[in-house]
Order: structure tokens, then sequence, then C-alpha cells
């Protein structure tokens, strides 16, 4: 076998790159656990006096003031830690896991500028570290928060619940996930701060997260047999599954990451819902947005190309291989720098599509992931290439080089004691805005997890499908009916009225209310927009039907979004 000098010193540039990517993981690695550590109050080295369980963005207190507690930044880094526990690789952090989860059980109670536990408070992005409400101006609601919160909560408690630990899960963690999961079914339909907490409208991440919690919500609640959210739940992830497809831009191939905002909607907020959704038994799936699904890829290939020619750091490298990546291109923050969190995000997506294909021993090119594709093989084509296939080999091995390549550019910019902060500058690499970032050193953990191959559990994102009723015209809106009803022991109410989707009066095929919040019943029905509907609470016990006195009840539903009915049984 003859090899040409050029494959020769190809080989050598490929091993020198490993190397560098893997020695610097080796080093980093434990300087970031270290990192996300000492941002963990009471005893974190850095958290200056959080109380115990709490996770501070960041120690800086002046340009930025960061020293706050977020939801969505503690509950993504409790979730990599979560992770670590549960698969055993690091068997130490049982306590802190138990702090964090008090602490969150504290933090939903308070009152806050979004409201009471009760009346959506829920959203409230950033409290104090001494676990006080935060009172300035801020961009609020963010109601990714609660399904970040319950997805992290959810697999602690599956593990212990599955340990035999069962009554601290129904007794303890069970109300906390509730809460943050009503809280999802309720509010999805309302109009949310995205996560860079800029943009009023819906916002892709926040859409993703929420149903990926639903769905591991109503597996969670079967599991402990704790079901009467279920119903409702599956109405709503059904009715978020939908919605999440009408962010596709199918002219430009990619996911607009907010509906509002007047910008291009070319953000890492899709790169980042892609790797925190990826379920690794749900294979290259684009209804969900897997990390290897040809919609995912192309949006990869977009959102990473928009930043090759606005940072000067990214001159001279050429349009196939790695950049430094930001937020979004339109970016001012700090005039508009990369951040180590998104670029580590690309790296993300990336090691984790080739897990799914090296799982499943093949890949697929499709027009829609064509061009991200052809960056790596100018000739190939839409087909199937299996494992051992020439095609196979080139194209995966160029992404692992190409994933590597954003792993590099951390390494570059990283100084020699590790700390990561929030940007790097996009003139000349150097640290900027917030230092020891702790959402940064996660961002750098769970990346290194996916380099590694290591994947942690599924969410039953495998097989769903979408049936969504009128395209994208919303020709149904979600109405939760509540009603305060006193029962005796074995009684249950339900709601029967003049439209199919109540039953067309039936009282044998009325529809069971939930009665979480006893005294009051309650149900979510997806309804037909723009109709006048009747309606009524009907008893049941021991076979007896009790129908409410006349006359009936009345609404007309709005012609898009979701309302809540609130009646009192007569
Ligand atoms: C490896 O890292 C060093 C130091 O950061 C850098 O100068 C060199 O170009 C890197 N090598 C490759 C092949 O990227
Ligand atoms: C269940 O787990 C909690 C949280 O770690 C712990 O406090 C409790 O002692 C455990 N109970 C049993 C019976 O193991
Ligand atoms: C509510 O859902 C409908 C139907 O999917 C959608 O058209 C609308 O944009 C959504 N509104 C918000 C604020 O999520
Ligand atoms: C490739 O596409 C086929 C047909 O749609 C599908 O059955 C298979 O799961 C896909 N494989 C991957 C790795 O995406
Ligand atoms: C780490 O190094 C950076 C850059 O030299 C410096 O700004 C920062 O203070 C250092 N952090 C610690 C904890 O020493
Ligand atoms: C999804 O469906 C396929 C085909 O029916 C089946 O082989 C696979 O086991 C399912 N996956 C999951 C996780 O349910």
């Amino acid at each position: 076998m003859r090899l040409s000098l050029s494959f020769v010193l190809g080989l050598v540039a490929a091993a020198f790159a490993q190397s560098n990517v893997t020695s610097y993981i080796s080093t980093e690695t434990p300087l970031a656990k270290a990192g996300v550590l000492a941002n963990i109050g009471p005893d974190g080295s850095l958290s200056s006096g959080a109380k115990s369980g709490i996770v501070i963005a960041s120690p800086s207190t002046v340009n930025p003031d960061y020293l706050y507690t977020w939801t969505r930044d503690s509950s993504l880094t409790f979730k990599a830690l979560i992770d670590q526990f549960v698969s055993g690789e690091d068997d130490t952090l049982g306590p802190l896991i138990d702090d964090f989860t008090s602490a969150q059980a504290i933090i939903q109670q308070i009152d806050n500028p979004s409201g009471s536990v009760s009346t959506g408070g829920l959203g409230e992005p950033k409290f104090n570290i001494d676990e006080t409400a935060f009172t300035g101006a801020w961009g609020r609601p963010q109601r990714d928060g609660p399904a970040l919160r319950a997805t992290a909560i959810m697999t602690y408690a599956t593990y212990l619940y599955n340990s035999g630990n069962t009554t601290y899960v129904t007794d303890t963690l069970w109300p906390i996930i509730e809460l943050d999961l009503n809280y999802v079914a309720t509010y999805w339909n309302e109009s949310t701060f995205d996560l860079w907490e800029e943009v009023d409208s819906s916002s892709f991440f926040t859409t993703a997260v929420q149903h990926r919690a639903l769905r591991e919500g109503i597996t969670f609640a079967n599991l402990i047999g704790e079901t009467s959210d279920v119903s409702n739940w599956e109405t709503q992830a059904d009715d978020l599954l939908c919605f999440l497809q009408s962010y596709w831009n199918p002219t430009d191939l990619y996911m607009t990451a907010n509906t509002g905002g007047g910008r291009s909607g070319k953000d890492a907020n899709t790169v980042l819902a892609s790797i925190h959704t990826f379920d690794p038994e749900a294979g290259c799936d684009d209804v969900t947005f897997q990390p290897c699904s040809d919609k995912a890829l192309s949006n990869l290939k977009v959102y990473v190309d928009s930043f090759r020619s606005i940072y000067t750091i990214n001159s001279g490298i050429s349009s196939d291989a790695a950049v430094a990546t930001g937020r979004y291109p339109e970016d001012s923050y700090y005039n508009g720098n990369p951040w180590f969190l998104t670029t580590l995000a690309a790296a993300e997506q990336l090691y984790d599509a080739l897990i799914v294909w090296n799982a499943q021993g093949s890949l697929n090119v499709t027009s829609t992931s064509l061009a991200f594709f052809q960056q790596f093989d100018s000739s190939v084509t839409a087909g199937t290439y299996a494992s051992g296939s020439d095609e196979f080999t080139t194209l995966t091995s160029a992404i692992q080089t190409f994933a590597d390549g954003f792993v590099e550019i951390i390494a570059k910019y990283t100084p020699s004691n590790g700390s990561l902060s929030e940007q790097y500058s996009k003139s000349d690499g150097s640290e900027l805005s917030a230092y020891d970032l702790t959402w940064s050193f996660a961002a750098a953990l769970t990346a290194f997890e996916a380099r590694a191959g290591n994947t942690y559990g599924s969410w039953g994102a495998a097989n769903l499908t979408t049936s969504c009723s009128g395209g994208s015209s919303g020709s149904t809106v979600a109405v939760t009916f509540t009603v305060n009803y006193d029962t005796v022991w074995g009684e249950n109410l339900y709601i029967t009225g003049s439209v199919s989707e109540l039953s067309d009066w039936s009282t044998s095929s009325a529809l069971i209310m939930s009665a979480a919040d006893y005294p009051t019943w309650s149900i979510t029905v997806d309804l037909p927009a723009s109709t006048t509907i009747q309606y009524k609470y009907i008893t049941i016990y021991d076979g007896t039907v009790t129908w409410e006195d006349d006359p009936n009840n009345e609404i007309t539903t709005p012609a898009s979004g979701s309302v809540t009915q609130a009646d009192s049984w007569h």
C-alpha cells in the first residue's frame, strides 16, 4: 500500500488535533467540575453567601453583576451533576443534589413579581441568593425554568424510586415536580421571554424543553402511580409538539429561534434546544429535532456560518472548519462576542450525532441536510450510507474533526487556570463579561461527556408523531375548566357538553376532572376556536349521575391561545 505525502501529513495533523483536544479535555474536566462546585452554596469557595443548594450564575458583582440564581442556569447545571450521580460517575453528589431540590422547593413558594406559586410565580427567572425575590425590572416571565427544573429533578427522582426510595419521591420530590409541570401545562401557550432574556414572544428553546418535560412527566407520573394530571399533560404535550414544528423556516432550512424580536432568528437557542432534548433512543428523528436529524444539522450549518465573517478571530478559517460562535449574529451585548457555552453546544450537537450514527450503523443524507454534509465531501449525494462504506467513514471522521475544532477554539482561549467566563472577545479571544460562569463550566462538562460517548437515558422522544389539527392556523384552543366542589369519598366530578370534544352531552363518556388541587377540580380540553359551547358539570357516585341545575354553562372560545374558565357549581 502506498500512501501519498498529503495523506500522511493529513494523518499527522489529525493526530495532533486529536491530542490537543484530548489533552485539553483531561486538563479542563476537573477544573470545570471544580468551577461548578465553587459556585454552589453554602460551601462553594466562590458562592459568596448563597444559601444551601443555591447555584450562583457567576461570582461577578460588577460589570456585570451576576451574583443571583437563575432557575434555568441552576437546573441545567444540576441536570449535568444528576446525570453524573445516577450513572455512577460521581457517587459523592447525593447530598448536594438534596440541597438543590430542597432549595428549589423554597424558591417555588416565594411570592415574586411574576406572581405567587399558584398564579404564575414559577415563571420568575431569577432570585437573590439568600432566597428572596428579586424585585427589580427584568424580562419576565421566562417559562423554560420550571420545565428544566422538572427534568433535572425527575432524573434524580426516577433513580431514587427505582432504588426503592419511594416515600421520599412521592412525599418530597413529586410535589415540586407536579407544580412545575402543571405550570408548563397551563402557561406554555402564553408569551415568554427567551433564554437570553431579551425577546418577549414564543421561543423554540422554551417550547422544546417544555415538550420534553411534559413527556417525561407522563412516564414519571405513571411510574409512581400519580396519574391525575396525565391526560391533561398528554393533551398539552401533543399540542406543544405541533407548535414546535411551526418554527421551521422551510426556505432557508433552519429553526427560527423566536416568533418575535425582528432578527434573522439564527440563534444558539436552537442548538441548545437540540442538545438538551437529545434522546439517544430516538434516532435521527426530526419531529423532536434530534441532534443528527436533517433539520438540526442544516440548522447547525446556518447558525455556525452566520458567525464566520463577523468575528475577527474567525478570519482565515476555512469554510468547512469550526469557528467561534455566539448567541446570534445581531447580538450587541458587550458589543457582540462569541460565548463559551454556545461554541461548546455546537461541538456537543455533533458528538451526539456521532453517537447515534455509530449506534445505528448508518447515516442518512437528505435534501435538507445535503449542504451540511457537502461541507465534508462536495460530491456526496442524498442517500443512506452504512458503516463500513467509504462514505460513512469519510463523513463521520470529518465531522469528528469538525466537532473537535469547536473544542480546540475553546482550548485556545481558555486561560491556563481553566477559568471560563461568559464570553471571549471577537477580536482577540480574551475573556469578557462575567468570569467563572457556572453555565460555561457545565457546558464544557456535558460536551466532554458527549465526546466520550456517554448518554443518559431516554425521555420518550422515540416514535412520536404529530397530528396537528388545521396546520398552523390554530383552529383549536386549550380551555381549562375549574370548579370548586366538595365530594364524598369515591365521588368524582365530570364535564360534558355540546361538542364532540365534550362528549356531546353523554354522561357515560363525560370527561373526568382532576382533583389535584382539591376542592378545585380542573381539566384542560382542546376546543374549536371562536365557537360558542354549552356544558355542565356532573358528579357520579356509585353509578348515580347528578347534574348541575339549569341553565347550562356557556363559553365562547377565543380565536387562538388558551383560556381558563373558572366556574362555581350551581
Ligand atoms: C495544538 O495546540 C497548539 C497550542 O494551542 C496550537 O499552536 C496548534 O496549532 C494546535 N495544533 C493543531 C493541529 O491544531
Ligand atoms: C431517600 O432519599 C433521601 C434523599 O437522599 C434520603 O434523605 C432518605 O434517607 C432516603 N430514604 C431511604 C429510605 O433510603
Ligand atoms: C399558541 O398555540 C397556537 C397553536 O399552536 C399558536 O399558533 C400560537 O402562536 C401559540 N401562542 C403562543 C404565545 O405560544
Ligand atoms: C434513515 O432513513 C430511514 C428511512 O427513512 C430510517 O428508517 C432510518 O432510521 C434512518 N437512519 C438514520 C440513522 O437516520
Ligand atoms: C484565571 O485566569 C484569568 C486570566 O488570566 C484571571 O483573570 C482569573 O482571575 C483567574 N482566576 C482565578 C480563580 O485565579
Ligand atoms: C420505535 O418504533 C420502532 C419500530 O416500530 C421500534 O422498533 C422501536 O423499538 C421503537 N422505539 C422505542 C424507544 O419505543
